[in-house]
């Protein structure tokens, strides 16, 4: 078996193993980087697109928003409508940040560019990782690497591989708690050539369900409908897809919609999770492997990028003395800004969307509540430091 040696094994090459593997780099901390999928496959995975200021500020810091900085589409403000009306919520007034529209598989093909570049090393289609010891102060990984048995021994393990990976599994039972929460609908997003119908994105709540008309540049359009959990993508064809989604984004019953070929399309299921702690011995979790929120609030990304730049800096500080108070104070710091998030998430998901279990008296409740965001500043400034990533912010900057 080959051995291999480094100070931080990654795993998983999504936002978040990548982002750190380059900030670890900047601090001159070596690490591997093993992907299950091929890099084909991770730079067209299609899925957020809003980065907050604090999110676009890191990558900056990086040096990996030179093509963000030339491409993304700044925002200060969206649209709500209800009830056949229309309104909108002048965040960048209200908070002074702004938030970014840039395809999360742009960022991924971003840092990607940027390991190769740096000489960094990132192994794709690796599907058999296993990990081992990590426990000790040499937590290892197993896997092949070009068709060989390796071995890649690190001082630490990160899991940065989703919510689906194999890192939080190899926990023992009780080592940690999950809290779970699943809503009783999904959404069906699509991608389509087409200019965005709008410049700033709408958020429809209509009786039908929500719809979202998001984008990801001045050429494509990025829409979600509201559909039932288990819904099969073979029930929505084009047609049906583009008549709901005029339906629900209409305004005083005028529609107006612009349409074109989809190039992509995917149902994401809409549920809650969450790991206490993000952290068992040195193997420290972040990103959706320790935690995700509903996509309503277009939190999940920029919680994954908030972990891995605190998780980036108590690894440097570890290396600079040997002190271990910024990794001890990891998982707890992380989880207040996670739990900060769930709950903006789920005041969002539950604002927008229509509930099987709704009668006519939570229809009214929904509308009194968004006619209180749309006519009280003191709500819609709330709402909108919440959703720009302020009260993140503001947390984390109270907490140091
Ligand atoms: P991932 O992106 O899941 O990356 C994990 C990586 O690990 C993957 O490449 C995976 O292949 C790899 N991996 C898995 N298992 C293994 C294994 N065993 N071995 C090796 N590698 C493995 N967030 C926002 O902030 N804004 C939005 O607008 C937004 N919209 C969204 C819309 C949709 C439709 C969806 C699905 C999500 C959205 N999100 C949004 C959430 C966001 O996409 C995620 O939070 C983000 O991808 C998390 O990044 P990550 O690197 O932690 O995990
Ligand atoms: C997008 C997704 C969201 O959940 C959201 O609130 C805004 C934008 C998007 O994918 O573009």
């Amino acid at each position: 078996m080959r051995t291999l040696r480094t100070q931080v094994v990654i795993v998983g090459a999504g936002p978040s193993g990548l982002l750190l593997s380059h900030l670890l780099s900047l601090r001159g901390i070596e690490s591997i980087v093993v992907e299950r999928r091929t890099r084909e496959y991770v730079e067209q995975r299609v899925r957020a697109g809003l980065l907050e200021h604090g999110t676009v500020e890191v990558l900056r810091e990086a040096g990996v928003a030179d093509r963000l900085d030339r491409e993304g589409l700044v925002h200060e403000g969206f649209q709500l409508r209800f009830d056949g009306g229309q309104h909108r919520l002048p965040f960048t007034e209200l908070t002074g940040w702004t938030t970014c529209m840039y395809g999360q598989q742009e960022v991924v093909k971003d840092l990607i560019r940027a390991r190769e570049a740096a000489g960094g090393a990132v192994h794709f289609g690796i599907d058999d990782v296993a990990l081992f010891d990590v426990e000790s102060d040499a937590p290892r990984a197993r896997c092949t690497v070009q068709d060989e048995p390796a071995e890649i021994i690190g001082d630490f393990v990160a899991g940065c591989d989703g919510f689906h990976g194999v890192c939080r599994r190899s926990l023992p039972a009780g080592s940690f708690t999950a809290y779970e929460h699943a809503y009783p609908f999904a959404w069906l997003g699509i991608l389509a050539e087409v200019p965005p119908s709008t410049e700033e994105l709408i958020y429809a709540v209509h009786e039908r369900g929500f719809a979202l008309h998001s984008m990801r540049s001045p050429r494509i359009s990025r829409l979600y409908l509201q559909v039932g959990p288990e819904e099969p993508l073979a029930d929505w064809p084009d047609a049906r897809i583009w008549a709901e989604l005029r339906t629900r984004l209409a305004v005083d019953g005028r529609e107006g919609l612009n349409e074109g070929p989809i190039l992509s399309r995917g149902v994401t299921a809409m549920r809650s999770f969450v790991m206490e702690p993000m952290q068992w011995g040195r193997l420290f979790l972040a990103g959706d492997a320790a935690h995700i929120v509903p996509p309503s609030a277009a939190k999940g990304l920029n919680l994954a990028v908030a972990d891995v730049r605190r998780l980036a800096a108590a690894f440097a500080a570890w290396y600079a003395d040997g002190t271990m108070e910024l990794l001890n104070r990891y998982s707890r710091d992380s989880l207040a800004a996670v739990w900060q998030g769930q709950e903006f998430s789920a005041v969002m998901t539950s604002l927008l969307h229509r509930f099987p279990s709704d009668g006519a008296y939570e229809v009214r409740l929904r509308r009194a509540r968004l006619q209180e965001l749309v006519t009280s500043r003191a709500s819609a400034t709330a709402f909108a430091e919440n959703y720009v990533g302020l009260s993140r912010a503001r947390l984390v900057a109270g907490g140091e």
